[in-house]
């Protein structure tokens, strides 16, 4: 016995002992690795009374049935319910034979399929291909599958749920309290409850239905879920939940009603620009009309207190309609100057020679910073222009008399982009208006100050060239356009 027990607990393979009853009383070190429970005397009685999760209970009952026989060995496969990546475990059993007749068993688990003579079940056997074809297919499916028994243990975690949440089998396979980490055991219950309703089809059955599961960090994420109770014999032997990932499906949902949102903005002004065509230029003619002849009286009746006063008024207030139309004009038409190449610093130069001299900017400093050598833009320079001057203008109304605007632009030879970037250290956009200041006719600014026009033609003119603009708040105040316009891609010479 001495020798038996030395080989036993040499053995390299898992290997476990029984008594005459069959009942186990140990395993040597390479067992307890595969139990997950080292060899003690609570442990065996653990073992003995409970069976342990990751082990067929039936293991016992092979031992005694053994013994029962009491000769030759024995070969046997159980399913693992714990572990699905092994489809099944085989263990060699054999009696322990003494002069008085057989004292107990034990048996072997080896760990290949290569180490033993006399294979029952080797790779080609139907059954253990049958196996592991089920095993892949279930672990290859798209869905999460999940088995749990009547009470909620789960007996099967497969790939695809460990993909979805991040949990691995051994996290909840078997574990009590398994369940409540990825799917949440109130969850479950309610689903539980509408399977065995006639709620979402014949009782036992639960057709898809949308619910939420938990990843590894605690994040609820949206899943379908169809589900179906299990039977044998009449009896309720468990569960089987199909979980369908909906975090994709629901991210191109959103991508496709934010780009609906767009086309319904691009619609939208393009109806405005066809309405603002014919309004403008009905407009503008009246309007240059009492311009000029308001100038006129202005001149003559200059130094007649009285109406010198409300002749400028006048005169103000019809170049901001003048300058309304002219915005709405920007809408439906296309300057003449085509796509000549232009001198980025010199178009800026022109606008700020326009814009600087008006009462607006006289607290306010304007800094140029601009890439010596940019490549010239081919672009509509007048489109590009009343870009940069809406930007500007716009930055001086934050500003309200005094501040700071910074101009950048530069020109990445690489990607071949030109960058511009317009700063002000002014008050910022309010927190939740940023998506809203594309929009037409959105302004804060008082009624017949703004026509809530300038950003969303400048947006239109930077889209029909290819580029892309974008405003952020400054974490250190002030507000920040961004620009980017395709260019010229230029090796630089070294
Ligand atoms: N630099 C900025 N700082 C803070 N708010 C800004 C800035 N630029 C634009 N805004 C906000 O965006 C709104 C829309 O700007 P947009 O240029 O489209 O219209 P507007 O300036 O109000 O009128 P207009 O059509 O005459 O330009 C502004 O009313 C303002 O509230
Ligand atoms: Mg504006």
């Amino acid at each position: 016995m001495d020798t038996f027990m030395e080989m036993f607990r040499h053995h390299p393979d898992p290997a476990f002992l029984a008594d005459k009853s069959g009942k186990i009383i140990g395993w040597n070190a390479p067992a307890d690795e595969m139990l997950g429970l080292p060899y003690s005397p609570e442990n065996v009685d653990l073992v003995a009374n409970k069976g342990v999760h990751r082990f067929h209970p039936s293991l016992n009952e092979l031992f005694a049935q053994c013994i029962q026989r009491g000769a030759g060995s024995e070969q046997w496969v159980l399913p693992l319910p714990g572990d699905m990546g092994k489809p099944h475990i085989r263990f060699i059993v054999t009696p322990i034979q003494k002069n008085t007749g057989v004292s107990g068993a034990w048996a072997v688990c080896p760990r290949s399929h290569e180490d033993r003579d006399g294979v029952c079940f080797t790779p080609e056997n139907p059954v253990v291909r049958m196996l592991s074809f089920l095993t892949n297919m279930i672990e290859s499916t798209v869905n999460g599958i999940v088995v749990m028994d009547p009470r909620g243990k789960v007996l099967m975690f497969n790939k695809s749920m460990e993909i979805m949440t991040g949990f691995a089998s051994e996290d909840v396979v078997g574990i009590p309290g398994g369940v409540d980490l990825f799917y949440g055991w109130e969850t479950a219950k309610r689903n539980m409850k509408l399977m065995r309703s006639k709620q979402y089809g014949r009782p036992g059955i639960l057709n898809m239905v949308k619910t939420e599961l938990k990843d590894r960090d605690g994040n609820p994420f949206p899943v379908t879920l169809s589900a179906g109770i299990m039977f044998e014999d009449g009896q309720e032997t468990g569960s089987v939940g199909i979980f369908g990932d909906l975090r994709e499906s629901e991210r191109l949902a959103r991508e496709l009603r934010s780009a609906q949102e767009r086309l319904i903005q691009a619609d939208r002004n393009a109806a405005l620009g066809r309405l603002s065509a014919s309004v403008a230029h009905e407009i503008n003619n009246p309007l240059s009309g009492i311009l000029m002849f308001s100038e006129i009286m202005q001149r003559s009746l200059k130094d007649d207190p009285v109406y010198r006063d409300d002749l400028k008024e006048i005169i103000d207030q019809t170049l901001r309609c003048k300058a309304i139309v002219r915005n709405l004009l920007g809408f439906s038409r296309k300057s003449d100057n085509g796509n000549e190449p232009f001198d980025i610093p010199e178009a800026f130069r022109q606008c700020l020679d326009i814009v600087l001299p008006q009462a607006k900017f006289q607290g306010i400093e304007v800094k140029c910073d601009f890439q010596p050598d940019m490549p010239k833009m081919q672009a509509d320079r007048v489109q590009m222009q009343q870009v940069f001057t809406n930007l500007v203008l716009n930055a001086a109304d934050a500003l309200e008399g005094k501040g700071l605007i910074c101009i950048k632009a530069r020109h990445d030879f690489e990607s071949g982009y030109f960058f511009m970037e317009f700063r002000d250290n002014g008050p910022g956009v309010a927190q939740g208006e940023l998506e809203k200041i594309f929009e037409s006719f959105y302004t804060t600014k008082p009624v017949g100050y703004g026509t809530g026009l300038g950003l969303s033609i400048t947006q239109d003119i930077i889209h029909n060239h290819g580029g892309t603009i974008g405003v952020e708040n400054h974490p250190e105040g002030g507000t920040i356009f961004t620009i980017r316009l395709p260019g010229p891609k230029i090796k630089k010479e070294s």
